[in-house]
């Protein structure tokens, strides 16, 4: 008889790490966390962690002679500024590894006759902006809107989403009989902001860095132009995202990708939050043209009016709320 259990892969990494701390305290299920590295001690003893490979093919097969996965939350990925520097690797964790856990889900929903839920993070790096003036012109992306990623990861993401709505609609279309086909959901996230963990390898990463190298007392010089808006995010409001769309019921969701965002700035309205909490960090600007180049393509807000309408989406924390009583006081106590 295999165990119930939900599965969460890239579990070392920050939205990981924060949905473990959520899931193992509101779920109901076990949860099975797998990523290429440990997790920190303080959440080993709140699931079953196994230290793997999601390309390795052995290893998924063995865990699915053990397992009924309930829900699969897929975040292993390598984020957009590492998967530049090594595309065809990023081409085979997020696409490969994406493409081995879909067929995971697509094989237990058809076993078991019930849909595994498969929750899959997308990014704004799906959106390709031409230039600064169609950004500014067109500040409030729609999903379907500059679909033109110019990145690895972006790339990607795009592709994954559509794998994960064939899985979920059109797998094994010419066959006879329709399997039970798994149930695909993605949301594509602003920049996010973790009080506790820090990024590496994403071009989002300036905020959260300033951020925690202010607190540190460390300078800090930003990759990117004073006036580069992003939208950004706590990172709590991202993992209550995740569980909301997951629990929404099937009929109510009208696309299968929904974007969802909390507040929209500039690196220099960033370094002013920043500034405000910490009067004495020293935050320069020193931009770097390639890196630059890849914020000037994604868009300065989401729409996410769908997520709003469809699952009734909103953010916790706004921008005043994320850094007073989310990020400066969790980060103060994370280094005193
Ligand atoms: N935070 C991601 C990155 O910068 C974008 O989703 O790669």
């Amino acid at each position: 008889m295999r165990k119930k259990a939900i599965l969460i892969t890239g579990a070392s990494g920050e939205i990981g790490q924060a949905l473990i701390s959520n899931l193992s305290q509101t779920g109901s299920l076990p949860l099975l966390s797998l990523d290429l590295h440990s997790l920190p001690q303080e959440l080993m003893s709140r699931c079953t962690h196994i230290v793997g490979d999601v390309l390795d093919h052995n290893l998924l097969a063995r865990l699915v002679t053990e397992y009924e996965f309930e829900a699969i939350y897929h975040l292993a990925a390598l984020l957009s500024t590492r998967s530049e520097y090594s595309p065809e690797l990023a081409h085979q964790v997020n696409v490969d590894g994406t493409m081995a856990l879909l067929q995971v889900a697509a094989e237990q929903s058809q076993r078991r006759g019930k849909p595994v839920t498969f929750i899959f993070p997308s990014s704004i790096a799906a959106y390709g902006m031409p230039n600064l003036v169609v950004k500014a012109r067109d500040a409030r992306v729609k999903e379907w809107q500059w679909n033109n990623p110019t990145t690895m990861y972006g790339c990607n993401k795009l592709y994954c989403e559509q794998l994960g709505i064939y899985y979920s609609k059109h797998y094994q279309q010419l066959s006879a009989t329709r399997p039970t086909m798994l149930d695909f959901r993605s949301l594509r996230f602003p920049g996010l902001i973790s009080a506790y963990t820090t990024p590496s390898g994403g071009t989002t990463d300036y905020g959260p860095e300033m951020l925690h190298a202010a607190a540190q007392g460390k300078p800090y010089a930003c990759f990117v132009r004073e006036d580069t808006v992003l939208p950004f995010m706590a990172m709590t409001d991202a993992v209550n995202a995740l569980l909301k769309l997951a629990a929404a019921p099937a009929g109510s969701l009208s696309h299968a990708i929904y974007n969802v965002t909390s507040f929209s700035l500039s690196a220099a309205d960033f370094r002013d939050q920043v500034l405000r909490a910490f009067p004495d960090a020293q935050i320069t600007f020193e931009p770097d043209v390639q890196r630059q180049g890849i914020v000037d393509s994604w868009p300065a807000e989401l729409d996410d009016s769908a997520a709003r309408y469809d699952w009734g989406w909103e953010p916790e924390y706004g921008l005043q709320r994320a850094f007073d009583e989310y990020l400066v006081p969790n980060i103060r106590r994370r280094y005193s």
